[in-house]
Order: C-alpha cells, then sequence, then structure tokens
C-alpha cells in the first residue's frame, strides 16, 4: 500500500484572508461543504481573530454554525488568544491552531507584540484547549524570510518550534509565508529543526510567490515531513506580509504526491470542481 500523506485545506482561511472584497458567508459555507465531500481529513475553515485586523474573516461564527460537519473532517480555526479560543469553543471547532513568528518584524505587524510576548499568550489558550481536550496545532511563519527583517535563522525557527512543541502543540506548521524559500534554504532551515523535532510532527506550509513550492514540498518530503498545507485554486495571502501570494495549489500539490506514489485519499475530479469554485470568489485582489 502506498505512504498517506496529509493534506490540510487552507483555501477558506489562508485562501480567503487576503481577499479586499468581502467575499459573502454563504460562499465560504458553500467552498467549505465543496472541499469536505474531496476527501480531505483536515480543513481550515476560519480565524477567531480581530475583526479590524482582518475584516475578511468577521463572519467566522456565521461560518462555523453554516457548514456541514462531515463526521470524517476535522475542522480547525485560528485563534491568536483567549478571546478567540472561546470564540472557537463556543461554535465546536474540533481543533484550534495559534500562530507565532520566527521574526519579531512578522510577530508585531501580524499579532502586535514580540515572539516572547506571543508565547506569553499563547500558554493560557493551550492551557485551556488542553483541559477541554481540544487539539492546538502551532504555526511558524516566516522560517526562511521575513517581509520586515530579512533572511530568518534556522536556529530562531527551531527555538520556537520547540518552544510551541514543549507548550503542547501536536504539530509544528512550519511557514514560508512569503514564498521566498528555495529547496537550499528549506532543507537548511528543516536540518537545523529536525535536530529538535523529529519528521511526523512537523508540517510544510508553502506559499508559491516565486513559483518554488512544489520544489520545497519535495525536499521537505525527502527529509520526512508526511504533511502539507495548501489552498484550493491555490488562492490566499496573508495581509500583514507584502508580497505573499497564494498558498501553493491543492491540485498541483495532491497531482505531484500522486505522481510520487503517495495517497492522498482526495477525489480529483470533485477537488478540480472546487478549485474551479474556490477561483470565482476570487475578486478585486486576484
Ligand atoms: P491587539 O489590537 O493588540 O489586541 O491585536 P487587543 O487585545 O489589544 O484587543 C484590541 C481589540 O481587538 C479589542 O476590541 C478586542 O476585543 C479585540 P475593542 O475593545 O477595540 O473593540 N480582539 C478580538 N476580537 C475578536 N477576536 C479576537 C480578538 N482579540 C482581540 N480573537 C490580535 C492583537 C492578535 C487580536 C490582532 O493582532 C489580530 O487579530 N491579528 C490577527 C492577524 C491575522 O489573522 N493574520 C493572518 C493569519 S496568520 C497567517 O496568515 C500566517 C499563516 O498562514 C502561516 C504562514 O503563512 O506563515 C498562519
Ligand atoms: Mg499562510
Amino acid at each position: 500500500m502506498s505512504e498517506f500523506v496529509t493534506i490540510f485545506e487552507m483555501g477558506p482561511r489562508d485562501g480567503l484572508q487576503n481577499e479586499t472584497n468581502f467575499v459573502p458567508t454563504g460562499q465560504k459555507i458553500e467552498l467549505v461543504d465543496r472541499l469536505s465531500g474531496c476527501g480531505f481529513r483536515k480543513i481550515e475553515v476560519t480565524s477567531f481573530v480581530s475583526p479590524k485586523w482582518v475584516p475578511q474573516m468577521a463572519d467566522a461564527q456565521e461560518v462555523m454554525e453554516g457548514i456541514y460537519r462531515h463526521p470524517a473532517v476535522t475542522y480547525s480555526v485560528l485563534t491568536p488568544n483567549v478571546k478567540g479560543y472561546g470564540a472557537a469553543v463556543r461554535v465546536s471547532a474540533d481543533e484550534v491552531a495559534i500562530f507565532g513568528s520566527a521574526s519579531e518584524g512578522f510577530s508585531r505587524k501580524n499579532i502586535n507584540c514580540s515572539v516572547a510576548e506571543s508565547i506569553e499568550r499563547f500558554k493560557p489558550l493551550i492551557e485551556k484547549a488542553q483541559k477541554d481536550a481540544i487539539p492546538v496545532r502551532g504555526y511558524v511563519s516566516c522560517v526562511t524570510d521575513c517581509p520586515y527583517d530579512g533572511a530568518t535563522s534556522p536556529a530562531k525557527v527551531a527555538e520556537v518550534a520547540k518552544t510551541l512543541f514543549d507548550l503542547g502543540c501536536y504539530e509544528i506548521s512550519l511557514g514560508d509565508t512569503i514564498g521566498a524559500g528555495t529547496p537550499e534554504t528549506i532543507g537548511k532551515m528543516l536540518d537545523t529543526v529536525l535536530g529538535d523535532l523529529p519528521a511526523e510532527k512537523l508540517a510544510g506550509h508553502f506559499h508559491d510567490t516565486k513559483g518554488r513550492a512544489l520544489e520545497n514540498i519535495e525536499i521537505s518530503l525527502d527529509k520526512g515531513l508526511r504533511t502539507f498545507d495548501s489552498a484550493v485554486g491555490g488562492l490566499g495571502g496573508c495581509p500583514y506580509a507584502p508580497g505573499a501570494k497564494g498558498n501553493v495549489a491543492t491540485e498541483a500539490v495532491a497531482a505531484l504526491l500522486s505522481d510520487k506514489g503517495f495517497e492522498t485519499g482526495l477525489d480529483m475530479d470533485k477537488l478540480k470542481d472546487a478549485a474551479a469554485f474556490a477561483r470565482s470568489l476570487r475578486g478585486a485582489s486576484a
């Protein structure tokens, strides 16, 4: 039997958060429902963040209340703090994700605090989630390059990743937030992080700004990673990372993995339809 690789679908969250035109709540729900029929095990649905910071995600509660909950799918949401966590619990999110950074500049622009302050902010959230038995995923952004601080040191990525893991995150997603990583810089970064954490606890989260995301996935596969984040139709970007283009397209990742003999559990025809629908939601920022 071929080896399984998990694709964590990011379209409804990382994909849509950067759209300047507000995507109607009903269409967001339709996107998630279509994705639920594609065979994904994990879908990141929305973010319980400040609506002043990311207006596109202001309807997080309505989206979570409106979607069909496929029993085989884990529906995850971003939660930057205890306030967001409380909102996520009220809509019965299956999983939450905290998001930190390996660079100070991005941390300040994205979540308005230093890296050290963000860790302090995550601690009570993780404690609550552990009591509620809700899994917490941890993101580390800017793993090779930061739009504000330049190159990121692999040692800093390893330090933040290990800290989040030790606090209780079940998996650390390593984010090439602005898609500036290359197989060389991603490979070096992974070599360092793998000194602290095993490959099965890591995920690759690659934006495709320079068209290198698939190569970055290949080097990550070589290093043993078996979970990748992507967005249908290549939607995406981060409003606080200038130049951050879409996440690598799920359909391209699924095709690459299939060519390499991995199993993803995805229905390629349904995925194609979902990708076309996702692209149709793109507005002025496309
Ligand atoms: P702050 O202004 O420092 O927060 O923002 P605050 O605690 O001082 O609160 C200010 C206001 O926000 C208050 O409201 C709070 O109630 C409200 P006011 O009294 O002014 O009316 N507030 C909230 N409202 C709703 N939900 C909440 C929440 N928290 C506070 N959870 C904060 C700090 C973290 C809240 C803000 O900076 C924020 O929301 N940032 C989110 C930015 C974001 O979502 N970025 C995109 C996701 S990260 C990403 O895309 C990268 C990733 O894909 C990986 C990669 O690519 O590398 C994950
Ligand atoms: Mg991202």
